[in-house]
């Protein structure tokens, strides 16, 4: 029996495997690019040590690809093989597995959550169920584990920061900005290398407008981002959209082909499909040409990144970004294709994510193809009964935030400026202040703005 670095029981008689083990949690926790060769040392030692077999597992989940399950299904026979005599806390695990890959997501997170009320600085079961509920758009909630956590942490307690880090981003994506803002900064000032806290300052900058600050704050950050993994392409995502407020075109474009979409970086060659990429890649270009700027080929360039994708439901929050690529780049048949898929998961599913796609992903890519093919009055009559179903997708309020941007688009090229009041007073309801002051937003406020 060994014992991890928060001092919780390992069923592992390996010192070298336990150690390994702490260090592939402090590696996921990190967004660090080592966290898989970790595990994998902590399995070398001890190839019979179940409980790292199960966050090998869960691990594999958070990635959302139907390409992993095989991978995903041997993780969760070995640990289930190696399950006797296990303690209480690695049990759960298991059962948070089983539950994740049947698809009961929900499941997965009460595991997580027994795991938390006894052990509260089980800093995997915190983040893996921020994660989860994060991406179940399950905001309140996704606060709510963390924060019933905070009184049993201590400034003396390890890792502390990256339970900062989880709390700030709870805080703030429940709009409790200036308590969010605060955590997020003393993780960093703890550990700068704390990307997760260096976000969450993100998204509180770009929720309360503040884009000259954003641009500072992650400039002043870029130097710790080299042990970072995929995770480094969203942060450069959230430079991109204060630079877009900005105007500073150029640099949005500069850092989309070398930071963001950079053929020859290491981690796009190890993997050129990862689902958040194709979010920021999506996300980005939408928004861009959402105010008249020519993206050029960058489309087509994704296209062979998503086209495998049809079938694979695993993530309703990516799927329409799929979609959304697919359609820009001209290639009809396949976008039909992926959202025919979206429907029938929906009846032969019977998991946490099918409801999801019909009342908000399926809506939502139908109305990016619609609004590529200048259709804005079917964009209206697909997305406004779903429009505030859309959290269900899952993901943070700005990223949601392109999807209400191509409302008011549509609302606005269709002459629908009766919308414009109604759109901008639940863009303020999902936490976005100075609204005025933004692209589009602000264009649109002063459109809906009765004549003096
Ligand atoms: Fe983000």
């Amino acid at each position: 029996m060994q014992s991890d670095a928060w001092g919780y029981p390992l069923t592992t008689d390996s010192a070298e495997a336990a150690a390994a083990y702490s260090e592939t949690v402090r590696g996921y926790l990190g967004f660090r690019a080592d966290t898989m060769a970790s595990l994998q040392t902590a399995l070398k030692h001890d190839p019979d040590f179940a409980l790292a077999h199960a966050a090998k597992g869960l691990l594999l989940c958070s990635i959302r690809s139907l390409r992993f399950y095989p991978k995903i299904k041997e993780s969760l026979t070995a640990a289930q093989a190696h399950a006797k005599g296990l303690s209480k806390r690695e049990a759960l695990y298991i059962e948070a597995l089983e539950a994740a890959f049947a698809g009961q997501l929900t499941a997965a997170v009460v595991a997580y959550e027994a795991i938390l009320a006894e052990h509260p600085h089980d800093l995997l079961a915190a983040r893996l169920a921020q994660m989860e509920l994060f991406w179940l758009g399950e905001s309140r909630w996704m606060h709510a584990v963390i924060d019933r956590t905070n009184p049993r942490w201590q400034a003396t307690t390890p890792d502390y920061h990256s339970h900062l880090s989880l709390w700030s981003f709870g805080l703030e994506e429940t709009g409790q900005y200036d308590a969010a803002e605060r955590a997020g900064r003393q993780a960093v000032e703890l550990s700068p290398t704390d990307h997760w806290a260096t976000h969450a300052v993100a998204h509180t900058l770009v929720m309360q407008g503040r884009s000259k600050e954003g641009v500072a704050w992650l400039d002043s950050l870029k130097g710790e981002w080299g042990n970072a993994n995929h995770f480094v392409h969203h942060l450069w995502w959230h430079r991109c959209l204060f630079h877009l407020e900005l105007g500073e075109v150029d640099a949005i474009l500069e850092i989309y082909d070398q930071q963001i979409r950079n053929p020859d970086s290491p981690l796009i060659q190890a993997m050129d499909d990862f689902n958040v990429d194709m979010q920021n890649c999506a996300s980005l270009l939408q928004r861009l040409e959402l105010r008249g700027i020519d993206v050029g080929h960058r489309w087509q360039d994704l296209v062979s990144a998503v086209s495998h994708r049809i079938g694979d439901h695993t993530s309703p929050f990516t799927s329409p970004h799929y979609v959304m690529i697919l359609a820009a780049a001209g290639e009809d048949e396949k976008a039909h294709d992926m959202v025919l898929g979206m429907r029938a998961c929906v009846h032969e599913d019977e998991g946490t994510l099918p409801p999801r796609y019909a009342a908000a992903a399926i809506p939502a890519a139908e109305a990016a193809i619609a609004h590529r093919r200048g259709e804005h009055d079917k964009v209206l009559e697909v997305l406004l009964p779903a429009r505030r179903s859309l959290w269900m997708m899952g993901g943070s309020h700005a990223q949601q935030d392109v999807f209400q941007q191509m409302l008011f688009d549509s609302a606005r090229q269709s002459g629908r400026d009766d919308l414009l009041p109604i759109l901008l007073s639940e863009v303020a309801e999902d936490g976005f202040e100075a609204i005025a002051a933004r692209t589009l937003y602000g264009e649109a406020a002063q459109q809906a703005a009765p004549a003096a």
